[in-house]
């Protein structure tokens, strides 16, 4: 099985919305197909949307990169597509998921910063700049700083796993013995 990885840039064709209104919709669609999609093919990743530029990377089995990123390169949602990585990896370098989301925050402006960038502009980037890019999404990654836009709804910061399926599923049972007692209670006395 040969693994691969690609990171490219590119433009955005849709007009960015007010940052206030919050996530982008346009941002919010791909980022649910690719995580659909993604997860099947085994693809790991993330991409970064901010100044309605597109920084995405993704690892995975070559055949697999390659088909999805074919797909990637036809979409009319992005322009002036600009590979910055396109080479055999030996080993994994993501532990999980199948696709994140990571919106422009305060570790991209401190790259930014560092690198007296006035805006993000992927293209641009140096190897080395795009080796941090990804590195800063590989961090997020592993803290669960990320934001999950699977549904069209506001933003919602993922903490990391807080309760254990087990621990949900009992307390959900629980509730639900409160509301049966109380309704008991309520008819007997
Ligand atoms: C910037 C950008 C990044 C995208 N990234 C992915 C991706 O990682 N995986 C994916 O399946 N589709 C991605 N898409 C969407 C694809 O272009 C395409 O719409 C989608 O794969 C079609 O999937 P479907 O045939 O299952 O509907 C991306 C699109 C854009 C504009």
């Amino acid at each position: 099985m040969a693994l691969m990885r690609l990171a490219y840039a590119s433009e955005a064709t849709f007009e960015a919305q007010p940052l206030e209104k919050g996530v982008e919709p346009h941002v919010a669609r791909i980022l649910m197909v690719s995580r659909r999609n993604n997860g099947r093919a085994g693809l790991v990743g993330g991409l970064y949307y901010g100044d309605n530029r597109f920084f995405q990377y993704l690892e995975g089995e070559e055949e697999f990169v390659r088909e999805t990123f074919e797909r990637i390169r036809q979409d009319s949602r992005h322009r002036n597509i600009r590979m910055l990585i396109e080479e055999p990896l030996d080993v994994p370098t993501f532990s999980n998921w199948s696709m994140k989301y990571v919106p422009l925050s305060s570790d991209v402006q401190a790259f930014l910063d560092k690198h007296q960038l006035p805006d993000f502009n992927p293209a641009a980037f140096s190897s080395h700049q795009c080796e941090e890019m990804i590195d800063l999404i590989r961090r997020s990654s592993e803290d669960q700083k990320l934001v999950n836009h699977d549904e069209d709804s506001p933003a919602r910061v993922q903490h990391s796993q807080t309760l254990s399926p087990g621990v949900r599923y009992g307390l959900l049972a629980a509730g639900v013995m409160v509301i049966v007692a109380v309704v008991a209670g309520a008819v007997l006395f």
